[in-house]
């Protein structure tokens, strides 16, 4: 009986401390380059990406490919985290307050294909603001490896 006993503390004991266990680690959704901080003006600032980031909802939100993910989400929201992530991302003293790219698309299903058209339409909204070819890849590099948590199907 007494061995029985101990047999019951250790397996719970081994499972408290499987659940205490850390959950797998995510990539950081908004990770400084203090060398873009040259880029961050090209688009003109925290401003500059505030402006971007409305003509870039109003384009998705015009593009039916798009507009089933965002018509339904807090856009003001989504803009808003964009704006500081991007911000991050491009060496600005800001700071990201938002979700990781896995929490934050958990509940959509994203495919490559969206993944590529919603960086599509960030391209036309970054010509459309006369950002620099060279300005708009440097963000892009820095964007595309994200796609390894956005896209969840
Ligand atoms: C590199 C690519 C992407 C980045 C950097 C990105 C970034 C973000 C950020 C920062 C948020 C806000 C997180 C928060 O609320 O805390 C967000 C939300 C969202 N994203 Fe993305 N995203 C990307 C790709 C996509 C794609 C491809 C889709 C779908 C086509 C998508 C659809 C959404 C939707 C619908 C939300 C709002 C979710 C909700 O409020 O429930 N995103 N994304």
């Amino acid at each position: 009986m007494r061995l029985h006993t101990a047999t019951l503390l250790l397996l719970l004991a081994t499972a408290m401390t499987a659940r205490a266990e850390p959950a797998a680690t995510v990539p950081n959704p908004a990770p400084a380059h203090p060398e873009l901080r040259d880029v961050l003006d090209e688009f003109g600032g925290k401003p500059g990406l505030t402006a971007l980031m409305d003509d870039f909802m109003l384009i998705l939100l015009d593009d039916p490919r798009m507009a089933v993910f965002f018509e339904q989400v807090d856009q003001q929201r989504v803009k808003d985290k964009l704006v500081e992530q991007f911000c991050v991302i491009l060496g600005g003293d800001c700071e990201y307050t938002g979700m990781d790219m896995v929490e934050a698309h958990a509940g959509i299903e994203v495919t490559h294909a969206d993944f590529n058209i919603l960086v599509e339409d960030l391209q036309i909204a970054m010509d459309r603001r006369g950002i620099p070819t060279r300005a708009q890849n440097q963000l892009l590099a820095k964007l595309a490896p994200m796609h390894r948590e956005v896209i969840n199907r």
